[in-house]
């Protein structure tokens, strides 16, 4: 069958919705599949940290001449033959049993005396790391914050149904900013609408779950969502994460230190951590584009110039889709200030946290490994508590704070 016939047939057998490019892409041991286990080390978006180095194949240049294929700038122009920049986010980027299993081994050195089992993930995006938390333990329960309406929408319609049936009622996502937490509003999952006017408890609970009022929106650019006032309430939070460096979408100090005040005040008087990521090294203060291939696609991270006076730099992720000879530009793109470890440790100990821990570890030269499997070797280097280490050309960090 030749490759017009075959993309068809793919057509023709789908219907919208990544859900079926997932179904139908498991015949091809597809990667687009979020029940396939991820890799025990957390992975941002770096590609250098990426692992399944074993399904790299043929290297593939990701300039920008076209060579005759179609762009997409964004999701909306994807087409039904085209998966989610969301589900190609997730893969690439994101290891959340990894992630999860260090922020339990962090609370339990820093903590400990129980289990945690409530848990806040700001700047979370489509909220993977949340659904994830919930599948490991009946007893959990998430929170997730971000300004992305979009993403939070596409979480309940496809992370959250992954957790099972009692999903949802563990899970609250709210939309709105990590710096007025409280101005947010519930997001619920009523396929297509919002639920609005309710703000984000701290961890003085509200009195009462269940909705009051629900008005209409329609007429207005948010025609398709409902908006129901309702009080809800949550649990004093045990572990609060910020990952794949959201912090740094923060560029002013006073920012940070609200932002790092608001997360102190929803753990529990009990006791409970902070954790949060950056990156670093050489590498990360110039130039730089970094690729990896997946048998469907090719991510790739691209680093603008570094300005050393603001300490900014703007990153974008781009994706190949070989099937569909697609490039799908600028899927995400963020201004970030890329902060430093000493910094953020006195951001944390001025928002009132008793102590802050590093914990790093090197990663694989960039230089040497532009685009090939040499990524995956990120996979087998672990985090180590650290007080002092050397510059390296690249290192992630996780940074705990102990409230
Ligand atoms: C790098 S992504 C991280 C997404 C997810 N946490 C992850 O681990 O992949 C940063 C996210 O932060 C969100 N964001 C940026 N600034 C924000 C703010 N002030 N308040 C809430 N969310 C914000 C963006 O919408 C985006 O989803």
């Amino acid at each position: 069958m030749g490759k017009k016939e075959k993309k068809q047939k793919h057509q023709r057998n789908q219907h919208r919705g990544v859900l079926n490019y997932c179904q139908d892409e498991e015949d091809d041991n597809s990667v687009f599949k979020l029940s396939q286990p991820y890799s025990s080390s957390s992975s941002p978006p770096r590609v250098s940290l990426s692992d399944d180095a074993k399904e790299l194949e043929e290297e593939e240049d990701f300039d920008d001449d076209n060579n005759g294929e179609k762009e997409a700038v964004n999701d909306e122009t994807a087409s039904d033959d085209m998966p989610s920049k969301f589900l190609l986010y997730q893969h690439s980027v994101q290891s959340p049993k990894g992630d999860i299993s260090y922020l339990q081994k962090f609370f339990l050195m820093y903590v400990g005396g129980r289990m945690p089992l409530h848990f806040q993930e700001d700047f979370c995006g489509t909220a993977l790391l949340s659904t994830e938390w919930l599948r490991s333990d009946p007893r959990r329960t998430a929170v997730g914050l971000d300004l992305d309406l979009e993403a939070l929408q596409w979480c309940i319609e496809n992370n959250i149904p992954k957790v099972g049936a009692d999903g949802s009622s563990r899970i609250s996502l709210f939309h709105g900013n990590v710096l007025q937490p409280l101005q947010s509003k519930l997001v619920i999952s009523i396929p297509q609408e919002l639920i609005s006017n309710i703000t984000l408890a701290d961890n003085t609970q509200l009195q009462e779950s269940g909705i009051l009022e629900a008005k209409s929106q329609a007429g207005s650019a948010d025609q398709d969502y409902k908006c129901i006032k309702r009080n809800v309430s949550l649990p004093a939070r045990d572990i609060v994460c910020a990952f794949n460096y959201s912090s740094c979408c923060l560029h002013k100090r006073a920012d940070l230190v609200l932002y790092f005040r608001h997360a102190h005040s929803v753990l529990s008087a009990k006791g409970g951590i902070f954790v949060m990521d950056l990156y670093g090294g050489a590498s990360s203060e110039h130039k730089l584009r970094l690729q990896r291939r997946f048998p469907n696609f090719t991510y790739v991270w691209e680093q603008a110039d570094f300005d050393i006076i603001e300490r900014k730099t703007r990153i974008s992720l781009h994706f190949h889709l070989k099937k569909q000879q697609r490039k799908l530009r600028h899927a995400f793109s963020y201004s970030w200030r890329l902060w430093t470890l000493p910094e953020i440790r006195d951001c944390l100990e001025e928002a009132g946290f008793q102590s802050v821990h590093f914990w790093l570890r090197q990663m694989p030269d960039t230089t040497e490994f532009p685009k090939t499997e040499g990524f995956g070797m990120g996979r087998d280097l672990r985090y180590e508590e650290a007080t002092s280490f050397p510059q390296q050309d690249a290192w992630n960090a996780y940074i705990v704070g102990v409230a």
